[in-house]
């Protein structure tokens, strides 16, 4: 793939200060929604019956005690003093975070709100926010304490919590967890919760075959960084592997939760591998990272994969608002499109993935107005075959100029680094193939000789 022979991939870098957090609307997101008058408005709508239903379905996720959205958004006592803001927010398109483009694609986790939802809540809000009776009410959504899935069958947690210091970068982390699995188990929904979710800018959590040579000197169960390999292969080993991906977390991503008859497989005997991105916020602390795992009842017939796009070869000069970078390979095998995950760093402006067809046209699959704060999973609506060969193509656009306002630095030539001053395109995809097929066999290509210069990454 051209720019990209010799990239020498890491994992992402994620991120941060939610406190901070804005988000720039989308093009085709500005549209504003009138405020319904009082003639075609049939009765007001009352918290009980018409705007309870609309927060359980789209913002208690998040807006409940000890998830990250800063506000309990549950009982009426709660919402009626914020009823203006949150039909701000609606209004505005804030909330829910959702930064696809509307006129790409459909997709299954999309949690924005239809326009007669946005209309009830504003005139709601405009009506003094009655309560109405409370017998109206829905029944109330039944959170599992803790987690955004249901009931995990399993919680794998870091063995030894890990100390982050008040202040500086903090090299990427590992803690290696057997699983002690005597049988292969599939995965068919997970989540990653960290202990100290503002220090965690990212995690991601592999699933490390005993077949696998992945780290094989490194401790198990006690945290450690490649400074602290003394081993050349293993500190090589921190910055590349080929270990499937069980999930990526960051702040305001959501669970995996995939289609019925596809799963993530964990081989027997296999240790999960946590790499977890700490950032400093001025305070020792510790974080203890675990994840829930729920099992799917019967073997699926497909096996769900995550891949991914990557150029480490760029430099982003200073002081450019628009910078493109692209990436883009075939397809070894025929896969299932699932869903993507894009990310960058605090100059990431645009993140957009391609099919690059024959005829040199490019489809769009996915166009997301990046922000750093919130970088989320776009999962298709109806999961897209792709033969063996197609091309997919990731471009990202970044702003280094003095008007963006997460820029650390608009005088700096920015190259890929794992810390959030410098800067990434990874283009993070999930597929779904035969349930007998892992991630080394999926990347034996049946034509090898031919095509060996483009391919989509077996690593990271
Ligand atoms: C994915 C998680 C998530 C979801 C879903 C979500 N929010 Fe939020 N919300 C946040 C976070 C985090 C913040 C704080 C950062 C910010 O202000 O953007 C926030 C902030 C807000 C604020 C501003 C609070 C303030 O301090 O003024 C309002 C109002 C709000 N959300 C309403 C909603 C409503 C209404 C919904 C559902 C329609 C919703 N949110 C869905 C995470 C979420």
């Amino acid at each position: 793939m051209g720019t990209t022979t010799n990239s020498s991939t890491r994992i992402a870098v994620l991120v941060a200060a939610l406190a901070s957090l804005t988000i720039s609307a989308a093009p085709g997101y500005s549209q504003t929604v009138a405020m319904p008058s009082a003639a075609h408005a049939v009765a007001t709508p009352t918290f009980y019956r018409d705007v309870l239903p609309i927060l359980q379905r789209h913002c208690q996720s998040c807006h409940r005690a000890g998830e990250i959205g800063p506000i309990p958004l549950v009982t009426y006592d709660q919402v009626q003093p914020l009823a203006r803001a949150v039909a701000d927010s609606l209004r505005q398109r804030k909330m829910p975070p959702w930064f696809a483009d509307p006129g790409v694609g459909h997709f299954s986790n999309d949690p924005s709100l239809s326009p007669d939802e946005i209309e009830i809540i504003g005139s709601w809000a405009g009506s003094n926010a009655p309560a109405g009776d409370p017998h109206d009410a829905p029944p109330p959504r039944p959170w599992i304490s803790g987690w955004n899935i249901p009931e995990p069958d399993l919680v794998v947690q870091m063995s030894k919590p890990v100390s982050i210091p008040a202040q500086g970068d903090v090299e990427y982390t590992y803690e290696i967890v057997p699983t002690g699995f005597t049988k292969g188990r599939w995965v068919r929904i997970s989540e990653i919760r960290p202990t100290s979710r503002e220090n965690v800018h990212h995690a991601v959590v592999y699933v490390r075959p005993p077949d696998s040579n992945w780290l094989r000197h490194a401790p198990v169960g006690v945290p450690f960084t490649a400074s602290d390999m003394t081993d050349e292969q293993d500190r090589h080993d921190t910055h590349t592997t080929k270990a499937d991906i069980l999930l990526v977390y960051a702040p305001g991503s959501s669970p995996d939760n995939w289609p019925a008859g596809m799963a993530k497989f964990i081989p027997a005997g296999s240790d999960l591998v946590f790499q977890m991105h700490y950032t400093t916020h001025g305070r020792p602390t510790t974080d203890q990272t675990r994840i829930g795992l729920v099992f799917a009842a019967q073997s699926p017939a497909q096996r769900v994969l995550t891949l991914q796009l990557t150029n480490s070869d760029f430099v982003i000069p200073p002081g450019v608002d628009n910078y493109r970078v692209e990436v883009h390979g075939s397809l070894p095998n025929d896969a299932v499109l699932l869903s993507f995950f894009p990310h960058m760093h605090l100059r990431g402006k645009r993140f957009e993935y391609n099919i690059l067809h024959p005829d040199g046209s490019a489809e769009p699959l996915l166009r997301v107005n990046y922000d750093f704060y919130w970088q989320l999973s776009y999962r298709l609506d109806e999961p897209r075959p792709l033969p063996a060969g197609t091309t997919l193509q990731a471009i990202a656009w970044f702003d280094n100029s003095k008007n963006n306002p997460h820029n650390p630095d608009p005088t700096a030539a920015v190259y890929w680094g794992d810390q959030t001053y410098d800067e990434m395109i990874v283009g993070f995809f999930d597929v779904a193939v035969p349930a007998d097929i892992d991630k080394t066999q999926f990347f034996i290509r049946p034509n090898a000789m031919h095509d060996h210069s483009h391919s989509v990454r077996n690593r990271c």
